[in-house]
C-alpha cells in the first residue's frame, strides 16, 4: 500500500513538474523561438498546443464543417469545458454584450428585442456531452433527444446574467433554436426550471418548412419574420456560427465558446 502511495505520489510530481517546464516555455523566457513547434521528451508534440490551436481555429470559424472534435483533443475539450477557462470565456462575451446595449439610446417603444439561441448558449447540455466524449463521438440523435426531455439542462450562468440584465433595461427576449416544435413544450418547462421565466417568442424549428434547409437559413428566416413584426433586433448571441451569419443577424453579434459541435 505504501509503495503504491509513493509511486502515485511521485507519478504526480512528475506530471507537475512537466507541466511547469510548459508553462515556462509558455511564460517566454525564451523569447528566441516563440514560434517553434513545442515538443515534449522523445519529441512528441505536445497534444495540448494543438488542441487549443485547434480550438482557436474553430472558434474563429477557420476551421469549419467539422463531424466531431480531434479523438487526442477529448481530454482537453473535457478540461476546457469543466474547468475555469469557459467560464471566463463566456463571461468576457456576455459583458461585452452587456457594455454594447449599455451604450445605446432605445428608444423604449417595447420593440427592442435579443435573440438568444438556447443549447450551449442559453442552456448547457454539458452532462450529456461529459457522459459521451465531449464530441468526439458524432451526434446521435436518439440518446440527445433522451437527454433533452430530461429538461434537466442547467442555465449558463454568464448568458443567464446578461439575459436579467436585459430585461432590466426593457429589453424583449426571443429564443430562437434548432430544436424541433415537438420539443416545445419540454424546452418551455426546461428554460423556466434554469431561471428564464419570461420572453417575447420562444422559436422552434418546423421541420416540415426547413427539411434539408442549413440553420443558416432556418434562423435568417424566422429572424426576417421578427423584424417583419416590427421587433428591432439589437443584439443576437449563439455558440455556433450558423446563428450569427446570414441574414436580419441584428445589430450587433455575439459568438460564444463552444468546442463540441459544428452546425451549419
Ligand atoms: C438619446 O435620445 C434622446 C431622445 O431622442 C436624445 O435627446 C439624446 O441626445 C440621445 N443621446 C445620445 C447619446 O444619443
Ligand atoms: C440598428 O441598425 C439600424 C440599421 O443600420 C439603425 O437604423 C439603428 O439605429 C440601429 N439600432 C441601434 C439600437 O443601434
Ligand atoms: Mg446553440
Amino acid at each position: 500500500m505504501k509503495i503504491f502511495l509513493i509511486s502515485i505520489f511521485v507519478t504526480l510530481l512528475l506530471a507537475t513538474c512537466h507541466g511547469n517546464i510548459l508553462f515556462n516555455e509558455h511564460g517566454s523566457t525564451n523569447q528566441i523561438f516563440p514560434l517553434r513547434v513545442k515538443i515534449g521528451s522523445g519529441g512528441h508534440y505536445i497534444q495540448e498546443v494543438s488542441c487549443s490551436s485547434w480550438r482557436l481555429g474553430v472558434e474563429a470559424h477557420n476551421v469549419i464543417n467539422w463531424k466531431t472534435i480531434p479523438i487526442e483533443c477529448e481530454k482537453y475539450v473535457g478540461n476546457y469545458l469543466l474547468g475555469d477557462q469557459y467560464r471566463a470565456d463566456s463571461k468576457v462575451v456576455n459583458r461585452e454584450a452587456y457594455f454594447y446595449v449599455k451604450s445605446l439610446n432605445l428608444s423604449g417603444d417595447g420593440k427592442d428585442i435579443w435573440v438568444f439561441d438556447i443549447d450551449e448558449t442559453t442552456l448547457s447540455n454539458l452532462p450529456y456531452y461529459a457522459k459521451h466524449g465531449f464530441g468526439v463521438n458524432p451526434f446521435d440523435e436518439t440518446l440527445f433527444n433522451e437527454w433533452v426531455d430530461l429538461g434537466a439542462a442547467p442555465a449558463l450562468p454568464e448568458s443567464q446574467k446578461l439575459y436579467n440584465k436585459l430585461l432590466n433595461l426593457g429589453i424583449k427576449i426571443a429564443f430562437l433554436t434548432g430544436r424541433p416544435l415537438k420539443q416545445r413544450d419540454i424546452t418551455a418547462k426546461n428554460l423556466k426550471k434554469a431561471g428564464y421565466h419570461t420572453w417575447e417568442k420562444l422559436i422552434l424549428k418546423d421541420t416540415t418548412i426547413y427539411h434539408g434547409k442549413t440553420a443558416v437559413t432556418y434562423k435568417s428566416t424566422e429572424r426576417k419574420k421578427l423584424e417583419e413584426e416590427g421587433y428591432k433586433i439589437i443584439g443576437n448571441i449563439g455558440d455556433q456560427w450558423s446563428d450569427i451569419l446570414g441574414t436580419n443577424i441584428g445589430n450587433r453579434t455575439f459568438k460564444l465558446p463552444d468546442p463540441i459541435y459544428y452546425i451549419a
